[in-house]
């Protein structure tokens, strides 16, 4: 196993953040507390574990593994993992890495693919960005007409203003910035600064391990936590919306390193 311990920084900065952010701490169960005393992000143990488990299992009808066809220490393969949401010309659309896992599973594996909220999904995906760690995030918003429309569309769904409190993610995460919510700082989600606030380069530490809810989330599903909390109506996973979104938030980190799964509140 390669479990990296996280830096005692780190864990401290999370903490105190914790601490003053009086988050419930019933919410964080003891098995994970004893984890972070010893400086163990339990994100990268699910990775590894459950994530690089699946990867290396031969599966489906063709009862191939991802393994049997991607080298994890490939590098010309691990590069690609920070260039998605990415246009597929079979398909002709901008798809995020959850559905590339899928494609692969109906067309090479030749099962019926998990779910995009499966965990099994989740762990692979976790897994493939936490093998890319290191290298950056490199999306391509405009090198032909699809991309273009998805990337507008995405900023399009960030603007827009919806929901019983007439929000969108543009308020708190743009012109809200550097104010307080429940506590929490508002921040931008991109690689610079705004309003003198220096952005979290979000798309680089998602998926994440909540510690808040002791699990794994992907970045469609921290987008769904925040339209809930802001009272809007949820965004399917994958569906055109959510992708285009996806793709938006994650341009804004282009350039940033991969480093996943974060350790998030
Ligand atoms: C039989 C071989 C095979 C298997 C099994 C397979 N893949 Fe793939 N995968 C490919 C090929 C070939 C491509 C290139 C795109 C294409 O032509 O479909 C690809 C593309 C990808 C990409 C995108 C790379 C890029 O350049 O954008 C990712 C990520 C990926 N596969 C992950 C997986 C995962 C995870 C699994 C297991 C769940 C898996 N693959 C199973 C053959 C395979
Ligand atoms: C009412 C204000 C509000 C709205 C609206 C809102 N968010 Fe958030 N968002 C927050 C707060 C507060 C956090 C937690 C910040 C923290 O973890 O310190 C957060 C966190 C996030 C994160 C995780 C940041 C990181 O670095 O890990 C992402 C990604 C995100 N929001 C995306 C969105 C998207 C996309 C939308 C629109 C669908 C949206 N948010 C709408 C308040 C909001």
């Amino acid at each position: 196993m390669k479990i990296t311990k996280i830096g005692i920084s780190g864990v401290l900065s999370v903490l105190i953040s914790l601490s003053l952010a009086k988050a419930q701490p019933e919410a964080i169960s003891p098995e994970d507390w004893a984890l972070y005393q010893e400086g163990i992000n339990p994100g990268e143990v699910f990775a590894e574990e459950v994530g690089g488990e699946l990867f290396n299992k031969p599966m489906g009808k063709a009862n191939k593994s991802c393994a049997s066809c991607h080298n994890p220490d490939d590098m010309k393969f691990v590069s690609q993992i920070g260039k998605y949401p990415k246009y597929q010309k079979e398909c002709n659309k901008v798809v995020s890495l959850q559905q590339r896992v899928q494609m692969c599973q109906a067309k090479y594996q030749k099962m019926k693919p998990f779910s995009l909220k499966s965990k099994e999904n989740v762990a692979i995906v976790t897994y493939l960005k936490y093998i890319a760690t290191g290298t950056k995030i490199d999306v391509d918003t405009s090198s032909n007409p699809v991309v273009k429309e998805y990337y507008e569309y995405g900023r399009k769904v960030f603007t827009t203003k919806r929901g019983k409190r007439y929000l969108s993610c543009q308020v708190c995460h743009e012109f809200a910035v550097g104010r307080r919510l429940r506590m929490q700082w508002l921040k931008p989600l991109g690689k610079g600064t705004l309003n003198g606030v220096q952005g979290t380069s979000a798309a680089a530490h998602w998926p994440g391990y909540r510690m808040t809810k002791s699990k794994v989330f992907t970045i469609e599903q921290r987008f769904q936590q925040c339209m809930k909390n802001a009272g809007m109506k949820k965004l399917p996973l994958g569906s055109k919306e959510m992708v285009a979104l996806e793709l938006y938030v994650t341009s804004l980190a282009n350039g940033a390193e991969i480093n996943a799964p974060g350790l998030v509140r």
